[in-house]
């Protein structure tokens, strides 16, 4: 099922309650918070507290992308604030395995991310332990960069590593309604989209014809 995933890195952060109610409107999936930390990427967002303050505001699973080191540490402060799928970088933790169980143990649903320059072979051991992979299409900390196409290739061989595991594939960074298409081909189903939504005259439009795509 294809799902959409609107990133509020570019919504309004004095006004974040009324841009989660719109990107509800718009037929959205899940609402996907980035949490950077200024270390593991070169960017400062929020923390726990943006996600309990979001929560009030939607019914919409909260998809927390974690861009910080040692994820580790702050794993029960995001599902106490209300994540429910939390996703944690290969490359910020050095017991990749123990950070999803520990995801998986808090009743949140476990994900694992990669950048662009990390191979999905990186992912063999840890394919049973998921529930999400996103792959990064840009190099993460902030939105409105160009989607790298060297992703697509990516895409096509996790999909063929998960066989016949239940596994989303969820990309991330200059996806838009034109690039879609050719995501969902390579074995994509979870879209993340900042700018393309947030910057549209019709986000609502987009939305569905993306998830109309076959
Ligand atoms: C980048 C973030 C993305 C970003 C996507 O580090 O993880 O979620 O907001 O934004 P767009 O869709 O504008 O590339
Ligand atoms: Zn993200």
């Amino acid at each position: 099922m294809i799902k959409i995933a609107p990133s509020i890195l570019s919504a309004d952060f004095a006004t974040m309650g009324e841009d989660i109610k719109r990107l509800e409107s718009w037929g959205a999936d899940y609402v996907h918070c980035d949490v950077m930390d200024g270390v593991y990427v070169p960017n400062i967002t929020f923390g726990p507290k943006m996600i309990s303050d979001i929560k009030r505001f939607t019914t919409l699973p909260l998809d927390v992308h974690l861009m910080i080191t040692e994820p580790e540490r702050y794993i029960s402060n995001f599902r106490d604030a209300g994540a429910d799928i939390i996703t944690v970088h290969q490359e910020s933790t050095i017991h990749l395995h123990r950070v999803l169980h520990q995801i998986r143990d808090t009743g949140a649903s476990p994900g694992v991310v990669l950048n662009p320059a990390t191979p999905v072979c990186m992912l063999e051991n840890v394919l049973d332990d998921v529930d999400m992979v996103l792959l990064m299409s840009v190099n993460p900390g902030f939105g409105g960069q160009k989607f790298i196409q060297a992703t697509i290739g990516k895409i096509k061989k996790l999909r063929e590593m998960a066989g016949d595991r239940n596994i989303d594939i969820e990309v991330d960074g200059g996806v838009n309604g034109d690039n879609a298409k050719t995501l969902i081909e390579a074995g994509a189903n979870v879209f993340v989209m900042g700018n393309a939504l947030f910057g549209a005259d019709d986000p609502a439009s987009i939305v569905s014809s993306v998830k109309c795509i076959r």
